[in-house]
This record gives C-alpha cells, sequence and structure tokens, in this order.
C-alpha cells in the first residue's frame, strides 16, 4: 500500500506541466468533513486516524489529505468508484465545497482565505463548470441556453449571441441555434451545455462526469470533441470520470481516489504500467492497454547493433552466438542506417566486402517512441529485427519484442483477445 499521507499524494508525484512553471491549481492536504461541526470537524482530523475518529463523531470523511498539482493547460482526470470523493475535490477547486482542510491555490492564490467578493469574481471570471446533466432551460432556445453563462454575467445581448453562436459552431452546432433543446439528441444537447461553457471561455474548467450519461459511441465521440477542442484551447481542466478508458484517452495526468484518498497521480500510460495498489490493478485490467501504452513504455535495448564500418564476417560470427538472424546498423552519427541479415551478411562475406555498407537493407519498418501498441504490434514477429524504434532525428532508441507485447496485454484480458486475433492476421498474411 502506498495510499499513506504524504506519499503518493505528495505534489512530488505531480509534475506540474512545464518546469518551474507555477501550478495552474494547487491543492494541499484538502479535506473534506460531512455532517459534523467545524470544531468537532478539526479535532477528528487531528486524530491519528482521521476517518475512523470522522465517522466515531457521526461524521464522513469525503476527501482525506488530498494534494496535487496541475499545470497551465493540462487536462487533469480524477477517477475512483462511485463514492471516492472526485466530486468532492472537484467541488472544493470553485469552493463550492468548503474544504474542511488545507488550501487550494488558483495562480498561487489561495482561494480558501479570500473574501466572498473575491470569490465572486474567480467563479464569475476563471471557473467555468460543466456537469453530468447539463440542466439545460427547456423552453429557451439552444443560442439562449448556449448565451446563458454569457448573461449572467452580465454581457450585452449583441456579443452574447455572438459568442454562443461561435461557441454553437465550435461544438458543431452552428446552425442548430434556433432549435429548441427538446429537438436534439440527447449527445447534442451535452454538446450545448459544453458550448456554454466555451461561450464564456474561462481560464479553468471543471467537468464533473459530463459524458457518463451517454451511450458508448456518443461518448467517445463527445471525446473525440474534447481533445480537438483542448488542442486549441490548452485550457486547463479537471475533468472527473469512473470509468478508466475515458481517463486515459483525455487525461495528461490521472490521479486515481479511492475512500476519499489518493491512490497514485500519474500519466495513463504509466498508471497502466505500474498500478500503486491492488485497487488501481483492478481498474487497470479493464483497461485496453493496446491503446493506452506505448512503445516507449515497453522499449528493451536493442541487443545485437553494428556499426556501419564492421567487418561482414566477423558480424555473421556475432549473428550466430546471439542465435538471431538479422541486427542493426548505426552510423558514426548514431542514426539508424537499417538491417543486416545473416543472408546478407554471407554475400557480403563472400564478395570480401571489408564493411557493411553493401548488405545493409531497408526492408523493416519502424515506429515512434509516442506510437500506441495498436497501431504497430500487426508488425511484431514479421520482420528479422523486433519492433523497431527511432527517434525523431532517426536514431535507433530500442525495440519493442513480441513477446514483452504479448506479456504486457495477456494481464488484460479483453485487449489479450484482439492482440491475438490481429497477431494471427499479420502472421498468416
Ligand atoms: N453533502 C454531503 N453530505 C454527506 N456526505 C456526502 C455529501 N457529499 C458527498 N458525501 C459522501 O462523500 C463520499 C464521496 O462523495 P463524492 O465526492 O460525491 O464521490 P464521487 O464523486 O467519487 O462519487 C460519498 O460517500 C458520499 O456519500
Ligand atoms: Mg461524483
Amino acid at each position: 500500500m502506498t495510499a499513506g499521507p504524504g506519499t503518493t499524494t505528495a505534489t512530488t508525484t505531480a509534475p506540474t506541466g512545464r518546469s518551474g512553471e507555477q501550478p495552474a491549481i494547487e491543492g494541499r492536504s484538502l479535506s473534506k468533513v460531512y455532517g459534523l461541526s467545524d470544531r468537532q470537524a478539526a479535532r477528528a482530523l487531528a486524530s491519528d486516524d482521521p476517518a475512523a475518529a470522522v465517522s466515531a463523531a457521526g461524521g464522513y470523511l469525503g476527501a482525506s489529505d488530498v494534494s496535487f498539482s496541475i499545470g497551465k493547460g493540462e487536462m487533469f482526470v480524477v477517477m475512483g468508484l462511485s463514492g471516492s470523493g472526485k466530486s468532492t475535490v472537484l467541488r472544493m477547486v470553485n469552493r463550492l465545497n468548503e474544504p474542511t482542510a488545507g488550501e487550494l491555490l488558483i495562480d498561487g492564490e489561495d482561494i480558501t482565505r479570500v473574501s466572498d467578493a473575491r470569490l465572486r469574481e474567480i467563479r464569475n471570471n476563471d471557473i467555468g463548470m460543466v456537469f453530468q446533466h447539463f440542466s439545460l432551460f427547456p423552453h429557451r432556445t439552444v443560442r439562449d441556453n448556449a448565451a446563458y453563462g454569457l448573461k449572467v454575467r452580465g454581457v450585452g445581448r449583441a456579443e452574447r449571441r455572438d459568442r454562443a453562436e461561435a461557441a454553437l459552431a465550435r461544438v458543431g452546432l452552428g446552425d442548430r441555434g434556433d432549435k429548441m433543446p427538446h429537438e436534439l439528441s440527447g449527445g447534442m444537447r451535452q454538446r450545448v451545455g459544453l458550448a456554454r461553457a466555451l461561450a464564456v471561455d474561462p481560464p479553468i474548467l471543471l467537468m464533473d462526469e459530463p459524458f457518463s450519461a451517454l451511450d458508448p459511441l456518443i461518448r467517445r465521440d463527445m471525446q473525440d470533441l474534447l481533445l480537438e477542442l483542448q488542442a486549441e484551447d490548452r485550457r486547463t481542466t479537471v475533468f472527473v470520470t469512473h470509468d478508466l478508458n475515458e481517463a486515459m484517452r483525455i487525461g495528461d495526468q490521472v490521479m486515481v481516489m479511492r475512500q476519499g484518498r489518493v491512490v497514485q497521480c500519474a500519466p495513463g500510460a504509466e498508471i497502466v504500467a505500474h498500478p500503486a495498489d491492488d485497487y488501481v490493478s483492478e481498474f487497470v485490467a479493464d483497461v485496453d492497454r493496446a491503446r493506452v501504452l506505448t512503445a516507449y513504455d515497453l522499449l528493451r535495448p536493442a541487443k545485437l547493433v553494428f556499426s556501419a564500418d564492421d567487418r561482414p564476417d566477423e558480424a555473421l560470427r556475432r549473428l550466430g552466438d546471439n542465435e538471431a538472424q538479422g541486427a542493426f546498423v548505426v552510423g558514426a552519427d548514431e542514426r539508424l542506417l537499417g538491417v543486416v541479415t545473416d543472408a546478407a551478411l554471407l554475400g557480403a562475406a563472400n564478395r570480401g566486402d571489408q564493411d557493411l555498407t553493401g548488405a545493409v537493407t531497408q526492408d523493416f519498418h519502424t515506429v515512434e517512441p509516442t506510437a500506441h501498441i495498436g497501431d504497430f504490434m500487426h508488425r511484431a514477429g514479421r520482420q528479422v529485427v523486433p519492433v523497431t524504434v527511432v527517434d525523431e532525428r532517426g536514431r535507433l532508441r530500442g525495440v519493442v519484442p513480441r513477446a514483452t507485447i504479448l506479456s504486457t496485454l495477456s494481464t488484460a484480458p479483453l485487449a489479450e483477445r484482439e492482440a491475438d486475433e490481429r497477431l494471427e492476421v499479420a502472421v498468416s498474411a
């Protein structure tokens, strides 16, 4: 277990987006006690076992010692089962939920200490919110619904209309402004909710399970839309979900919660590769690893790497010693020149070649470190060298052996089946 106070919850595991930059949002040892007076809560939190003390006093510890750090422009996902404290944490960011203890800093300003007037200002100017049920007004047009956030902020009529239209266009509803909500499908109504937040254009967006009520295909569309918007806006976003696949797809960082505590906070791929405990492992078991893990996550050093001016007979001997059929050849600048096979080396040796340049072929595929397993696993086992990972400057970074792909996917039952099918296709092709 690593969920003790100040271990995985520490800000050290939650790097800011860019080094040295002040986080956009920072939570420091946030706790939330429900159902007790401030004094009772404070006493319970000060005890050795706050959760037990709170419950003995008749309250409930909704969030316990939660710390995190969110960089500017980051998509920060809070994930966990129902009741794990996700909404509790999210709503502390704009103090819809008053923290019982701890600090919440927005651009360095501790909003747990600001005046009511300042809080209103922050909520109005800096933070937008999107909920699971967008609660559109049924008797107002789509445009008026999208403009609602602007209206409550006192924006004039003409500007409201323009900004609402622009936001609707961004979510693919540019021609639906005059419709009424009931004329739209469920997915489209959620787009109106998103447009409402976008129209205000806040630097921070809080989203509480916004897509959880949608069916899977529409949900995926909405995730794609959010990713598109995020690529353009780079808006600091806190996104709550109970779905790990969704978390992996959209999150730059994922904070996994359990019983009010942070269990792990890391980029999605790291969580899949190194789950902090059994709770996270169970979540991860359902994830489609092929879509989450990248070549970089599975990278191994290449075993046989020759230099272009090695001798063919010597290279052939080393190939034999390693029971390999092929190897990589790199140039003086470390760039990958290609591969050599045993047959090509034999030919070069028989010709009396003094180096490997005449034996090198380009008959293999390379992938970038950021490629997902699902995009290259069908190539595994189809060439004399393993899946070959090359950086943007053409240098050999390492390999992903087929066995590594299989063992990685085999711990995820769903992905395994898919992997087997795709590898079969690849091998029989
Ligand atoms: N206003 C409240 N009063 C009492 N208990 C609450 C309140 N809000 C949430 N809780 C409790 O706190 C825990 C965490 O709730 P919540 O943050 O809503 O979880 P999640 O969003 O992960 O489903 C739950 O057990 C819930 O019952
Ligand atoms: Mg919730």
